[in-house]
């Protein structure tokens, strides 16, 4: 289970001492357009070097004790861009996962899909089931890659299964509370954000983990996602740690 690299256990295997950095860890990776246009290069260059950085934040997640991350690769409202960047990105989504496969696995990495699969193409979603499969068994990073995922769409979507439970009989209306919902969510199996990250200086969450996100941290950074590193997270991830979260409490 997640929790093998929590840096806060203590060695003797006493009560671990209060976690102070992030579990959950969720990223807008927004900019890679920007990036892009400032070295004159098509908007698809960006996109490619922005999934290259992933590697490397996936990798520095057990050393600072974040056991889920949550990664937006693409928006149910991105389908309005041109034909040109939305089919780019696709056979992107299809390279990244083929060339990454082994090295996931390797990495003792489980990665799960959220978002709508409907619109996307039998072969990427051939490969997102691969991959599923293949890293199921694994117990570190827990990664998440949002891919046709839009908050609204998934709560809609929520919404339909549990109406058609309460339609046949398998759930009573009186029962429904703010537990029940989250079971029809995709992020069923996720605990929710501590840290939702935004790159590229935009202060909004772009349809992101509405639900889930309710009592998150936010950050949102100037670095263009190309160019975050991991160091930059391990930064974020201790001034998460100063913060005081109160969940609607007054601390005595
Ligand atoms: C984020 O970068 C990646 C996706 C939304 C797929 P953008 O493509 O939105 O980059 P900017 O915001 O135009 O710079
Ligand atoms: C959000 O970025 C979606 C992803 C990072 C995949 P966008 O670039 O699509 O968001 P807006 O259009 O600036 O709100
Ligand atoms: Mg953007």
């Amino acid at each position: 289970m997640p929790g093998d690299a929590n840096p806060q256990m203590s060695p003797a295997g006493e009560a671990p001492a209060p976690r102070s950095g992030p579990r959950h860890v969720a990223i807008i990776m927004d900019g890679n357009g920007r990036w892009a246009q400032a070295r004159g290069r098509p908007r698809l260059f960006g996109h490619h070097a922005g999934a290259r950085r992933v590697r490397e934040v996936v990798e520095c997640c057990p050393s600072l004790g974040v056991e889920y991350l949550t990664i937006f690769a693409f928006s149910t409202e991105n389908w309005k861009r041109t034909q040109t960047e939305v089919a780019g990105l696709m056979s992107l989504f299809r390279r990244y996962i083929s060339k990454e496969m082994n090295a996931l696995a390797e990495k003792n990495v489980r990665v799960r899909f959220i978002g709508d699969r409907v619109r996307l193409d039998a072969k990427l979603i051939d490969l997102m089931d691969k991959l599923e499969r293949k890293t199921a068994g694994n117990s570190g990073t827990q990664l998440t890659i949002a891919l046709n995922y839009g908050g609204r769409d998934e709560v809609a979507r929520a919404t339909k299964r549990l109406a058609r439970d309460v339609a046949e009989g398998r759930l009573d209306p009186e029962n429904v509370d703010e537990e029940t919902l989250p079971r029809y969510l995709d992020t069923h199996v996720l605990p929710d954000p501590d840290l939702v990250i935004r790159t590229s200086g935009e202060a909004r969450i772009s349809n992101f983990l509405l639900w889930q996100s309710a009592y998150a941290e936010y950050e949102f950074i100037d670095t263009l996602w190309p160019d975050f590193t991991a160091e930059e997270l391990a930064r974020l991830c201790g001034s998460y740690g100063r913060r005081d979260r109160r969940f609607g409490a007054v601390k005595t």
